[in-house]
C-alpha cells in the first residue's frame, strides 16, 4: 500500500506539514524547492540503488537539528523503512508513532548513529551523520541523550553512579563536579537526591527508574533528546508526571526531542508535530490537532484503538 495514494508515499499531509513546518526565508524556500524537485526527480528516474550522495542531493534543510532525508532502510532482504524524511527544529519534539514493529526505535538507532540507512541521509545541525567514522560519530552522539525503552538502568549501580556514568564516560570533571552535576540532573526530575543517590534501581518505583533514566540522559547537557517509550507500563497519574518532564527540557531548556510513544494523550500534551509510521513510510506528519481532524482512514482507525 502507498501512504496518502498520490504516488509520492509521502502523503498530502506529510509534504503539507512540511511545507508549513518550513520557515518563511528565501534559503529556506530555496532548499524545499529542491527537495520538492528531488522528489519529482526520483519519480522520474529508474531505481538505481545509489547510496552515495550525488552533486544533486537536495542537502539539509536550513533550520533543522535533526533531518531525515529519504531513508531506506532494510534488515537482510526485508524493507522497514522506505523513502522516510521529516525534521525538527530546535526545541520542538516530534512524536514517532506506529504500531508494534513499524521501525520507530529503527529510527531512533539512525539518529544515534548505531545503524546506518542503505539509502538516504540523516543530518545533525545540517551535518551528515552516516559516513562519518566511529570517533567521529561520537562526537555527535555525545551531543544526544537517549532514554531507553524500560530505563535500561545498571542494575548493580547505585542512582548516583547511573547518572555519573556519561560524565565519567564523556568528561574529565573532578569528582565533586560530577556530584554537582549529579544532583543538580537528579533536582531537575525531581528526585531528592540525598534520599536517591544511594539507592540500586531495583529498590525504586517504575516512575522513579524512568526519572533516573532521564536524568541520565541529560547528564551532558544534550541539545537533543531521544526517548523510546519512556511512558510505557506507567500508570497514568506516573505517565503525566514524565510527560510534563519531557515537556519541561523543551521548554527551559530547548531541548529537541524525539519521542517514541504509544501513549496518544501525552502525544497530544507535548508534541510539536507527529510523524506515524505505517507500511514503511510516514503515513502522517502533522500537529496533533491535524492528526485528530484527519480524513485517513487508517489514522482514525489508529486514533480509535487507543
Ligand atoms: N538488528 C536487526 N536485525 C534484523 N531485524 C531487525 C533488527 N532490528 C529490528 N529489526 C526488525 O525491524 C522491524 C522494526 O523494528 P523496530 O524495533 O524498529 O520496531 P518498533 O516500531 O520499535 O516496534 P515496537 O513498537 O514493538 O518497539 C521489526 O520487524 C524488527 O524485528
Ligand atoms: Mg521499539
Amino acid at each position: 500500500m502507498t501512504a496518502g495514494g498520490d504516488g509520492t508515499g509521502r502523503g498530502s499531509d506529510a509534504r503539507r506539514a512540511e511545507a508549513r513546518a518550513a520557515p518563511r526565508d528565501d534559503a529556506a524556500e530555496g532548499g524545499r524547492d529542491r527537495r520538492v524537485r528531488a522528489t519529482i526527480r526520483d519519480e522520474l528516474a529508474v531505481d538505481t540503488a545509489d547510496d552515495r550522495p550525488r552533486a544533486e542531493d537536495p542537502g539539509p534543510a536550513p533550520g533543522a537539528v535533526i533531518e531525515l532525508e529519504r531513508i531506506h532502510l532494510g534488515f537482510g532482504d526485508r524493507p522497514i523503512l522506505e523513502d522516510v524524511s521529516f525534521l525538527a527544529r530546535r526545541g520542538e519534539t516530534i512524536a514517532v508513532v506506529g504500531e508494534s514493529g513499524t521501525g520507530k526505535s529503527t529510527t531512533l538507532k539512525l539518529i544515534l548513529r548505531h545503524l546506518q540507512p542503505d539509502r538516504g541521509r540523516v543530518y545533525i545541525d545540517g551535518e551528515d551523520i552516516c559516513d562519518l567514522s566511529f570517533t567521529e560519530a561520537l562526537r555527535v552522539r555525545r551531543r544526544m541523550g537517549m532514554v531507553f525503552q524500560g530505563a535500561a538502568l545498571f542494575d548493580s549501580m547505585t542512582v548516583y553512579e547511573n547518572v555519573a556514568y556519561p560524565l565519567r564516560e564523556h568528561t574529565d570533571y573532578r569528582e565533586d563536579e560530577i556530584e554537582a552535576r549529579v544532583r543538580q540532573k537528579l533536582e531537575f526530575v525531581d528526585l531528592d537526591p540525598d534520599r536517591v543517590m544511594e539507592q540500586l534501581p531495583s529498590e525504586l518505583s517504575g516512575g522513579m527508574r524512568k526519572r533516573v533514566g532521564i536524568a541520565r540522559a541529560m547528564a551532558n547537557d544534550p541539545e537533543i533528546m531521544l526517548y523510546d517509550e519512556p511512558t510505557s507500563g506507567l500508570d497514568p497519574l506516573t505517565t503525566a508526571t514524565i510527560t510534563r518532564l519531557i515537556m519541561k527540557l523543551q521548554r527551559e531548556l530547548q531541548v529537541t526531542s524525539i519521542v517514541v510513544s504509544h501513549d496518544i494523550r501525552s502525544v497530544n500534551r507535548m508534541a510539536s508535530y507527529v510523524a506515524v509510521l505505517a507500511d514503511r513510510r510516514i503515513r502522517f506528519f502533522g500537529t496533533p490537532e491535524e492528526m485528530a481532524a484527519s480524513d485517513d482512514r487508517y489514522i482514525q482507525d489508529f486514533l480509535g484503538g487507543f
